[in-house]
């Protein structure tokens, strides 16, 4: 049987813009995910625990094929986040709060 989820080394970054003055912005490189790995057997409760911007919604989002990874590989029940996204997409229920 396949993993409920599967994350092998996830990474994920984001560019932002800082304000440094009234007009001039400098741009930032966020490391969101740093190689994320974890792996929920069927039946289990799995809970992903860290302070504010550790990565948690990041990770999540990417397993419900709301953002696409940078590097790495998820599968929910062996189907790939990334080519198979709208098969994810049928066999997922998802709320987020933040
Ligand atoms: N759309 C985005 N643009 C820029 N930075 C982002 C974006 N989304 C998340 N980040 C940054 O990525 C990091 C991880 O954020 P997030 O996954 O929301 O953490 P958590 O849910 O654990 O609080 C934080 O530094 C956050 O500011
Ligand atoms: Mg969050």
């Amino acid at each position: 049987m396949n993993d409920a989820i599967v994350a092998s080394n996830l990474r994920k970054r984001f560019i932002s813009y800082e304000r440094i003055g009234f007009i001039r912005r400098r741009k930032i490189i966020v490391e969101a995910l740093r190689g994320v790995s974890f792996r929920v057997r069927w039946s289990e409760v799995y809970g992903l625990l860290g302070p504010n911007g550790a990565g948690k919604t990041t990770t999540v989002k990417i397993l419900a094929t709301l953002l696409i990874p940078d590097d790495g590989y998820a599968a929910i029940d062996g189907h790939d986040v990334v080519k198979e996204a709208s098969m994810v997409r049928r066999i997922i229920g998802l709320v987020l709060y933040r």
